[in-house]
């Protein structure tokens, strides 16, 4: 078997928002319908040198916020909090694991918290070996947003969007796919402003001015939580690797995305 140098693999990133997979209104409720289809999307699609990362969304964010654990630890009453932070997203890992590798996919999970320290929640020290054997040997790593340790905080909370881009710029990816529960990026909130338009390709320089316009305004958070997800991404683009944002709620929308196929959404690359 040949097994690849890094340097060839160019990976490619999918990331599944939290929103995807779960219930957001409701604690530890998750969408299984979606996640199999999510599951077998990525098995038709058979990307070679794939990463995958997933969110918490009413697994995760509830917990953490309970017990406030991205904001550190300041107490002893917090620690069955970062257990169970942490306890929930491996069920939820779990759960997409199963629907994964009973369709015959190949996925291992990794576990963030394991090999991820960070220092003031931006990742310091990542072991990252065994992820890059798992990749070179091809298999599909599985990471997630997770409750880490940190070097001055004590403990807080690692977004799947840090992870994304870190691996990105970490592997040279080859492109990063983000998939959410909107079309993709608008120029204001959809849900509030009827003229809202979306929009379907940014440059590094559209993006930049878009995002001091938004900084100036926080009336409004572009789809909840993506603006956020922009500012994340950044450096990945700035190197070079094209993000798009598709809609995973919808049917086929990663399947074509991981294709290459042409499908709505919103390309985000350097020029
Ligand atoms: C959050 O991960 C993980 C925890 C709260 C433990 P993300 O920030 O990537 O999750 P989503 O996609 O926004 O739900």
């Amino acid at each position: 078997m040949k097994v690849l140098g890094l340097s060839e693999l160019k990976p490619t990133i999918l990331k599944i928002g939290g929103s995807v997979i779960t219930d957001k209104g409701k604690e530890l409720e998750v969408q299984m319908q979606v996640i199999n289809r999510l599951a077998e999307e990525i098995r038709e699609a058979n990307v070679q040198n794939l990463i995958m990362v997933h969110g918490g969304g009413s697994f995760g964010h509830p917990l953490a916020q309970g017990y406030a654990i991205k904001e550190g630890f300041k107490e002893k009453a917090q620690r069955i909090g970062f257990s169970e932070t942490h306890h929930v997203m491996t069920v939820l890992n779990g759960l997409f694991m199963d629907a994964l590798i009973w369709r015959n996919v190949p996925a291992v999970s990794i576990t963030p918290s394991s090999c991820i320290i960070t220092k003031n929640g931006r990742i310091q020290c990542f072991e990252d070996a065994p992820l890059k054997m798992l990749l070179k040997m091809g298999f599909l790593p599985v990471l997630y947003g997770d409750a880490v340790l940190d070097t001055k905080l004590g403990f807080t909370i690692l977004s799947g969007d840090q992870l994304v881009s870190v691996l990105a710029t970490r592997f040279n990816a080859e492109r990063i796919i983000v998939g959410v529960d909107v079309d993709g990026l608008y120029d204001a909130d959809p849900k509030v402003e009827k003229t809202a338009k979306m929009l379907r390709h940014l440059t590094l320089e559209n993006l930049k001015k878009l995002q001091s316009k938004l900084d100036k305004s926080t009336a409004y958070d572009v789809t909840g939580g993506m603006f956020g997800k922009i500012t994340e991404l950044l450096p990945a683009i700035e190197l070079g690797i094209p993000v798009t944002i598709v809609n995973a709620a919808k049917p086929n929308y990663i399947y074509n995305a991981l294709k290459g196929k042409k499908v709505k959404g919103t390309l985000m690359e350097k020029e």
